[in-house]
């Protein structure tokens, strides 16, 4: 399941001078919730705006610097050779230590094979549910009806921004799990224009007390 998250204003606003414009510590919940245990991808913008790798969460940031790729590459292979059965069974390899640093990655379609590599490899992954090329992928996961399952027996790849990386990453995506905020803010990165009519509605939760929907939209067609 690839999945975008994203937090939008209602002038379609998710960013301003390399921030986002608004602290609702629920909506942070809501996006710990989902995205625990699985793979995040981001943006170096995004991720230097975090400061530090997402705990418990596979981190990969995609950059087009040469340096943080090439000291990268070692990591993406350990990333991949770690996570096979034969150390999970290691009782000495402590699997958190394999998640405290980010992988660098030149493009989107290369964050994406990292990440179905990981996913893949860890024991605990439901090997069925994962094809090797990424459109097979995408299609077996939107046939997939348990898309909501957010255990780590099932894990899944969410696009976490910001404006560069969900633009491309739209293309892809299974799933856009937006929290919509009934107001306006002033920025300068923005949510893409997504056509509605290739998606449903596949979950809504008003928060009026908090000025804004939780909306999840599923991708029905391509
Ligand atoms: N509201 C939300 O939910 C939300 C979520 C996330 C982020 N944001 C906000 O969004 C803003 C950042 O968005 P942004 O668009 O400016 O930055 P970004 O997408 O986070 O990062 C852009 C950088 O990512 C790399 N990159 C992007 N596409 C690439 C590609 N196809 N190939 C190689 N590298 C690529 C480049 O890094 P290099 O320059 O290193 O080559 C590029 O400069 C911030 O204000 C942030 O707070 C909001």
């Amino acid at each position: 399941m690839i999945n975008i998250i994203a937090a939008v204003a209602s002038n379609g606003v998710i960013g301003n001078k390399g921030g986002i414009p608004w602290n609702i510590p629920e909506d942070m919940n809501f996006f710990k919730e989902k995205t625990l245990g699985h793979v995040v991808i981001m943006g170096r913008k995004t991720y230097e705006s975090i400061g530090k790798p997402l705990s418990e969460r596979l981190n990969i940031v995609i950059t087009r610097d040469e340096k943080l790729l090439k000291n990268s590459e070692a990591v993406k292979q350990n990333i991949i050779v770690q996570a096979t059965e034969e150390h999970y069974n290691n009782e000495h390899y402590n699997k958190k230590a394999s998640l405290t640093f980010p992988v660098y990655v030149g493009s989107v379609e290369e964050a994406l094979n990292v990440a179905k590599a990981y996913i893949k490899t860890d024991p605990n992954t439901d090997k069925n549910s994962i094809n090797s090329d990424n459109k097979s992928f995408i299609d077996n996961d939107i046939n997939n009806n348990d898309i909501n399952n957010n255990n780590t027996n099932n894990k899944e790849i969410f696009f976490i921004g910001g404006q560069s990386v969900y633009s491309e990453a739209i293309n892809y995506a299974d799933k856009l799990i937006l929290t919509r905020l009934y107001d306006p803010y002033p920025g300068d990165t923005y949510f893409p224009d997504f056509d509605e009519s290739l998606y449903i509605i596949e979950y809504q939760e008003k928060r009026d007390d908090l000025r804004l929907e939780f909306r999840i939209y599923k991708r029905i067609s391509k």
